[in-house]
């Protein structure tokens, strides 16, 4: 293997104590450990010791770390070309990736337009300026629990956690919030999720009457499963009725994909579960195969009203990031990774379903997929998040690389690769964290 480390005699716990001296404190680490290399499922820190990644850079290696293809294709184009810039001129990658996701998209985004940038907050701020621009209309539904990005525009979106805003506001405004689903914590304290997620939609329809005029209505916008709030996965209806509502008021229905998109949840976009098609939707994390990639979708007719100029980005829709994400993409389609990242995840959900029966700090197991969530409580049943984070450090301390989502959920979205022994490995650790800390 190529030497990649600018001192090859350093240790974990001296990278970490540099790392410490420079980079700034507001970047939390859930883990105590130095990534030396990846490869497949795991990652190695700098003494050689393994661990199993199960949430795969935030929910973004979906082929695993280092895939030979998505190397190749990664090294072919450097030495093809690094970057070009598209507003100075045309590059193939730019269009073979966008052609491509494109021809994935539901109904009639397939056969819309796409605008690559450099991240999931650039791409929903892409959305949103879409969606303003076309309806020339400023006002945004979106909702709480969400999580959007942190760039002072997609934050006024973002709601999953206060600390993201505190001393930051005014943000941008007409933003307006109301309540997501979040059937195991009902916010109107309904006890059945369709009740829940048809409540939920009337406080959509007040909130049109009593605090955004519906003719000042540019969009909606939701994640099909909300990400960083927790693993959230809306009752069957609420997203179709988004749909109605925006058809119903001229506005546009605006999805975050950026978590779910290409593959994770076992369909390309997870508005598919539900048969619902967007105006416009934004996609990132895996898109670049692991380097920074993000992009917007949307009919045809929303992307042409925009004028030349009106939106760009120096880095967006970058060869380099384009080809790796073709590559990843095509990997995920001839491997059959959805249909697997579905198997494997509902083995996971099923195990600690039945580790639940035995540890009641596990208040709820949730997900689609490989995106999976597993809610720990104390005992009143409220988020134990007090003990989150320090439990996720001890599974890091034991082979397994994890994050939370929500208050106090263990986020479980490893690469789409990851075998069943490889799940057993993870279930079996987080099991054996949460044995020693049953209340
Ligand atoms: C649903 C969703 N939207 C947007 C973002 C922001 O993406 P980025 O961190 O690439 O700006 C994230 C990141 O976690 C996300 O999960």
């Amino acid at each position: 293997m190529t030497e990649t480390r600018s001192n090859p005699t350093e240790s974990s716990r001296e990278l970490i104590s540099r790392d410490h001296a420079k980079v700034g404190g507001a970047i939390y680490r859930y883990t105590d450990i130095a990534f030396e290399r990846g490869e497949g499922a795991y990652l190695y820190d700098f003494e050689g010791e393994k661990y199993l990644d199960f949430v795969a850079g935030i929910a973004t290696m979906n082929v695993g770390h280092c895939h030979p293809k998505v190397v190749e294709a990664i090294c072919g184009q450097a030495r093809t070309l690094i970057h070009g810039a598209s507003h100075v001129g045309y590059m193939r990658p730019y269009v073979d990736l966008l052609d491509a996701v494109l021809s994935v998209a539901p109904g009639e985004l397939a056969d819309g337009k796409g605008i690559f940038m450099n991240s999931g907050s650039e791409a929903v701020e892409t959305g949103i300026k879409l969606a303003r621009y076309v309806t020339n209309r400023s006002m945004i539904i979106a909702f709480t629990d969400a999580f959007h990005g942190r760039s002072m525009g997609a934050l006024a979106m973002t709601s999953s956690d206060e600390l993201y805003r505190r001393r930051l506001t005014p943000l941008l405004g007409g933003v307006h919030h109301v309540p997501y689903p979040y059937c195991y914590r009902c916010p109107l304290k309904h006890d059945s999720p369709e009740t829940c997620g048809l409540a939920c939609l009337n406080l959509v329809e007040k909130a049109l009457q009593t605090v955004v005029p519906p003719e000042e209505l540019a969009g909606i916008l939701v994640e099909p499963i909300a990400g960083e709030g927790g693993y959230i996965v809306p009752p069957d209806g609420f997203l179709q009725g988004l749909r109605a509502i925006c058809d119903r008021h001229g506005a546009l229905l605006i999805t975050d994909e950026v978590q779910t998109g290409l593959g994770r949840t076992g369909k390309m976009f997870a508005v598919e579960h539900w048969g619902v098609v967007p105006d416009v939707t934004c996609l990132a994390k895996p898109l670049g195969g692991g380097l920074p990639l993000g992009a917007m979708l949307a009919k045809c007719e929303l992307v042409d009203a925009w004028p030349p100029a009106a939106q760009g980005s120096t880095f967006g829709g970058n060869p380099v990031a384009c080809r790796a994400g073709l590559a990843t993409l095509r990997i995920v389609q001839d491997e059959d990774l959805m249909s697997h990242a579905v198997q494997v995840g509902d083995y996971i959900q099923d195990r600690f379903r039945e580790v639940q029966k035995e540890l009641p700090i596990i208040g709820d197991v949730r997900g689609k997929g490989l995106m999976v969530a597993v809610e720990l409580v104390n005992s009143d049943g409220s988020p134990a998040r007090d003990v989150i984070k320090s439990l996720i450090k001890e599974m890091g301390a034991r082979g397994l690389v994890l994050t939370k989502c929500g208050a106090s959920s263990i986020r479980i979205a490893p690469p789409l690769i990851i075998t069943r022994e490889q799940a057993d490995f993870g279930v079996d650790v987080i099991t054996e964290v949460l044995r020693r800390h049953q209340w």
